[in-house]
């Protein structure tokens, strides 16, 4: 994690939510994120 504020895009994981392909930020939207969203466990 770089900057850990929300502003380099540095930890970034991709997120299915709705059927839509979406970019989320660990340091701000996480650290947790409901296992579905994400495409390695879905
Ligand atoms: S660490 Fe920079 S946006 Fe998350």
């Amino acid at each position: 994690m770089a900057c850990a504020i929300g502003s380099c895009a540095g930890c970034v994981v991709k997120t299915i939510e709705n059927g839509e392909a979406k970019y989320r930020r660990v340091c701000v939207d996480g650290p947790v994120f409901p296992a579905e969203i994400l495409p390695e466990f879905a």
